[in-house]
């Protein structure tokens, strides 16, 4: 499936030709980076595999006749940001989509902690750095500006089995409603695209066996979509099934599925 040109243009009208997305050599930013070069628009992609960026970039010219930047670097290193920052300020990006992110799961006690340090340093302070460099150069644009955030279903309670991961994505979520409101006076649009389950190279790196899932195709046009229409999205039929599903419950009792659920998807690890 295509993104609608009434959408194509209005994205294109309130943000410009020029979009970012990081981790875009597979799954979900794959998925995105992709739609968004049908559609026309020009594009910095990230991630530290060099072939694959190199390879998609030479895909998006040779396909849609776009103009992409390949930018390699493992952005958990805070010299990585600094740089891609540096190497992308003389373009005028309009949409920042900051899907980057890895998971871990099982017992936290006998995690390895300098992975679960580089989960944060990617997962949020790698995203802090980048939107608040973005935003401040959106805010001196005369036109609007809009980053997307990668949170995920598991952010609305804590999550037994991979709690360090899901603090990570309701660091975004809660980052990403307090700067809707505080940057929607400056042109500025954010979205928190949170979804459930999707069949990526997420599973594996996170050590997850998951059931169900999503493909990333088929939430890379619900999330662009919703860009400056809303601040908080759930992709796909799976991931509402499941929100809402749980919406009922107490706080505590999210937590207790929320336990058998990652229990499952870890009981491998045993
Ligand atoms: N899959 C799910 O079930 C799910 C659900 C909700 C939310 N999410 C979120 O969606 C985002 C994308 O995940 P995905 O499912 O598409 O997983 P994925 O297929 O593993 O893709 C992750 C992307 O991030 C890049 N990346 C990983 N570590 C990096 C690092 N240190 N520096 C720079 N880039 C790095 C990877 O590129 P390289 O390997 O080339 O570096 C890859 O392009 C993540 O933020 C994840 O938390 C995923």
């Amino acid at each position: 499936m295509k993104l609608k040109n009434k959408t194509v243009d209005r994205l294109k009208k309130d943000y410009g030709n020029w979009a970012l997305v990081t981790g875009a050599t597979s799954g979900i930013g794959k998925a995105l980076a992709t739609k968004l070069a049908e559609a026309g628009f020009n594009l910095v992609i990230t991630g530290r595999r060099e072939t694959q960026l190199n390879s998609l970039s030479t895909e998006f010219f040779d396909q849609y006749n776009v103009e992409s930047i390949p930018i390699v670097g493992d952005l958990s290193r805070k010299e990585a940001v600094d740089s891609l920052l540096e190497e992308t300020n003389h373009l005028s990006i309009g949409i920042v989509i900051l899907n980057a992110g890895f998971g871990t799961s099982g017992k936290f006690v006998n995690s390895d902690i300098q992975n679960e340090l580089n989960l944060v340093d990617l997962n949020c302070k790698a995203v802090l750095q980048m939107s608040h460099h973005f935003c401040n150069k959106m805010k001196d644009e005369t036109r609007k500006g809009a980053i997307v955030l990668l949170s995920s279903m598991v952010a609305f309670q804590g999550v037994p089995n991979a709690a360090n991961y899901g603090a990570s994505k309701a660091y975004i979520q809660s980052f990403g409603e307090g700067l809707a409101r505080e940057l929607k006076p400056f042109g500025i649009d954010i979205l928190c695209a949170a979804p459930g389950p999707v069949k990526s190279g997420f599973a594996d790196r996170a050590n997850m066996n998951m059931g169900m899932s999503l493909l990333p195709e088929d939430i890379a046009i619900p999330i662009i979509k919703a860009i400056g229409k809303k601040s908080t999205l759930l992709p796909g039929f799976l991931t509402k099934f499941l929100v809402y599903s749980l919406r009922l419950l107490p706080r505590w009792g999210k937590i207790r599925v929320m336990e058998k659920v990652m229990g499952g998807f870890t009981k491998h690890q045993k």
